[in-house]
């Protein structure tokens, strides 16, 4: 390759599409030309990325001609098609999608945690995890590389754009119908006012916590529950690590929480996991209640690193740690991860 890569955004036109431009803007520039892509519905629209319009293309064989690494993100289906088509026209992808993140020839890669995971990449495809699991991990597997984790235990608080443009919309139509009344007071009321029409969500968003995100899967856990285990045990490298996960989507637009119940090999103290998150890259320490400073999503929204506060040792197991976290899951949970793999990608084949 002579110059700069290519680089396709796939979905450029979604909620993490949006973040992917904004990042592109923001980053050192290691790329030559940017290719926006989208459905149909979208070919003709001008987007802007680093400073310049730029027309949106429909998705097509045509489209991927020439690129060096093409970023999906897109629905499951629209990936599983499209990123082998785009890996054998001689891309590396980078998928944000659920498609490939368990399949065993494809890396799942969080840059502070496994960096070295990117190399290796059997079906020329890289995948990014769900922003669920991407909003902890990077704090977890700074505390496991010192301590050795032996368990997780994960309750999340997830943001309605984590299930993207829709789920953003449903929130704001539903907070316009029970703005300024007295709704939330009566069984139901909060149903009724809203409608039948849920959106994304498994029930009313707005004055509500609906305990369930994704499809329904065995034994009664949900698919995000299950993929938040799988994708933690594969990027620690750690298959049998045991992780019970319950997703809870509440009614804040951007930035996932997690109460993180994490057990460790060894005995633990704050003062050392304090030093470990305030030095760990990616990772911001907000944590002096006394002063009320703790991660909110209010307050971390928009920005990169993953936040934690209230550490606390277990009361009942000193090799424990009870933490709050808090990550921007547009930004670390979804674009800005897969930047930076791509901006992996792009220094290993500039390299070559
Ligand atoms: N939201 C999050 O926090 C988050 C975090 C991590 C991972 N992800 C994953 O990232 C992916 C995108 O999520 P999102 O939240 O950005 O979804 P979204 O807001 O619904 O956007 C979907 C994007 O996919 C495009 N698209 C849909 N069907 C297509 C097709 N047949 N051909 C080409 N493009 C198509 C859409 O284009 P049009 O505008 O033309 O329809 C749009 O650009 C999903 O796999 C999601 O699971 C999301």
């Amino acid at each position: 390759m002579t110059g700069k890569p290519t680089l396709a955004v796939v979905g450029a036109t979604g909620a993490v599409g949006a973040v992917m431009l904004q990042i592109l803007s923001q980053h050192a520039d290691v790329w030559g030309e940017i290719r926006l892509l989208a459905s149909p519905r979208s070919a003709g629209r001008k987007l802007v990325v680093r400073g310049a319009e730029t027309e949106v293309l429909a998705l097509s064989e045509e489209a991927l001609e020439g690129v060096d690494v093409a970023m999906f993100d897109v629905p499951d289906e629209v990936a599983a098609h499209w990123a082998p088509i785009a890996a054998a026209k001689g891309a590396v992808v980078v998928d944000n999608s659920a498609a490939f993140r368990l399949d065993p020839d494809v890396p799942l890669v969080v840059p502070e945690v496994n960096p070295h995971a990117v190399r290796t990449r059997p079906r020329g495809i890289v995948a990014s995890p769900n922003c669920t699991t991407l909003s902890m991990i990077v704090a977890v597997g700074a505390l496991h590389a010192e301590f050795g984790l032996a368990g997780l235990v994960v309750s999340s608080y997830q943001a309605v754009s984590g299930a993207g443009r829709a789920g953003v919309d449903t929130l704001r139509a539903q907070l316009s119908l029970v703005a300024g009344t007295e709704l939330g007071t009566n069984p139901g009321d909060v149903r009724r006012a809203v409608g039948d029409d849920t959106g994304p969500f498994a029930g009313p968003i707005a004055l509500n916590v609906v305990p369930w995100a994704g499809t329904l899967a065995d034994d009664g856990w949900s698919s995000e529950e299950l993929r938040v285990r799988a994708e933690s045990r594969k990027i620690l490298d750690r298959p049998g690590l045991p992780v019970s996960v319950t997703c809870v989507r509440v009614p804040v637009l951007t930035t996932h929480s997690l109460a993180v119940h994490a057990r460790f090999e060894n005995e633990v103290s704050v003062e050392r996991a304090h030093e470990i998150l305030a030095t760990a890259p990616g990772v911001v320490l907000c944590d002096n209640p006394a002063a009320g400073e703790f991660p909110t999503p209010a307050d971390v929204v928009g920005t990169d690193p993953t936040w934690v506060g209230r550490v606390r040792r277990s009361l009942d197991d000193p090799a424990a740690l009870e933490l709050f976290v808090c990550g921007d899951n547009l930004r670390k949970g979804a674009a800005l991860n897969t930047a930076q793999i791509a901006e992996l990608v792009a220094a290993e084949i500039g390299a070559a």
